[in-house]
């Protein structure tokens, strides 16, 4: 199937980075949200970002024109009639998600193909609300959309093997690689990598060591770029607690319980850096 048009529903961190990927690499790409305000905040993200990979000399001015005239803002859920492939981008929460995929299933033509970029709410639970099944799938980025390399297809039991190609294509068509990952909760990467955040706020909470000395052994002692009190609040504590929460459910391993600190802090509106307090406190 031919693919130029994407829509995007949710602009906050990943729905704007999959936006912005998705218009550098040549689709006309909408972009919407429950209200003006985040539609405005998420366009404004992306051209902030274009104008800094300008100033980098990363891309040209041009560049910046061709990228701006593919990308569409709208609160007009109409608008993604013309999609061949929409995105759904939105909060991690089951209810929410269904409401959308029904409501694009009776929007969207029949061919067009319905992903998710959920971290792990079953892909078949929201596939089955539609009368397209076989084109529904996961398409899960990572944070930051424009900078990380990966994402997994995750094929739902109904998905069918032309969608799975069809995503493998489209993936490469945004210079990521795709992996392949059956619908179970977590898929790859969050059934990894939630039990080793829940692990480090644990290790905290017992008092082993401050989230600094945490943050530094995991960076300088494994080599990764980000320590997991620093990566829990890139990721959005309230994701990575409704991912936690989602998993947990599918698979009761003691692991994957959301500990009371985490439970907490989302309680009291401390979503990491995008409200600008998690673990850390942010400018
Ligand atoms: N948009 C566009 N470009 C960005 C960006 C963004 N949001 N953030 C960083 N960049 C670019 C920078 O402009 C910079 O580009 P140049 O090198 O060309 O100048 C490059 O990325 C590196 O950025 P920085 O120099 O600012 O910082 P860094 O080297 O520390 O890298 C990072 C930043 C890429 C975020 C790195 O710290 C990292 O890889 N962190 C771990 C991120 C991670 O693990 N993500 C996965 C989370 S799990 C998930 O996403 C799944 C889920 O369901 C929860
Ligand atoms: P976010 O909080 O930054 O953005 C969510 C956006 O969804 C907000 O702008 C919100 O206004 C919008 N929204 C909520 N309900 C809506 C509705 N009914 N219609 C339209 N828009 C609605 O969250 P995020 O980090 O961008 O996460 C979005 C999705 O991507 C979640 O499913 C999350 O699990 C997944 N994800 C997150 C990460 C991450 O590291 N943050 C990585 C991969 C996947």
């Amino acid at each position: 199937m031919s693919i130029q048009t994407i829509g995007i529903i949710g602009a906050g961190q990943m729905g704007s980075g999959i936006a912005q990927v998705c218009a550098q690499n040549g689709y006309t790409t909408f972009l919407t949200d429950a209200a003006q305000e985040f539609v405005d905040r998420g366009a404004a993200r992306i051209l902030g970002a274009w104008d800094t990979m300008e100033s980098k000399g990363k891309i040209s001015h041009d560049d910046v024109l061709l990228y701006r005239s593919r990308l569409r803002p709208t609160m007009n859920l109409q608008d993604y009639v013309a999609c061949d492939v929409v995105i759904e981008a939105i909060i991690e929460n089951k209810a929410e998600k269904v409401k959308i995929f029904r409501a694009l299933d009776d929007l969207l033509r029949p061919e067009a193909l319905l992903l998710s970029n959920t971290s792990s709410i079953s892909l078949t639970e929201i596939a089955a609300v539609t009368k397209r099944a076989d084109r529904v799938a996961g398409l899960h980025f990572f944070n930051p959309a424009p900078v990380m390399k990966l994402v997994e297809i995750v094929r739902a039991l109904e998905t069918s093997d032309a969608t799975v190609e069809t995503l493998k294509e489209f993936a490469a068509s945004l210079g990521k690689t795709a992996v392949i990952a059956k619908d179970t909760a977590g898929f790859i990467v969050n059934f990894l990598l939630i039990p080793y955040l829940l692990a480090a706020i644990r290790m905290y909470e017992n008092g082993t060591a401050s989230m600094e000395d945490i943050d530094t052994a995991m960076k300088l002692g494994t080599g990764y770029p980000m320590g997991p009190f620093t990566l829990a609040d890139y990721v959005g504590l309230d994701t990575t607690l409704f991912a936690a929460e989602v998993i947990y459910a599918d698979n009761p391993d003691p692991a994957y319980a959301p500990p009371p600190l985490l439970k907490r802090m989302v309680a009291a509106g401390r979503l990491g850096k995008k409200s600008g307090r998690g673990f850390y406190t942010y400018e």
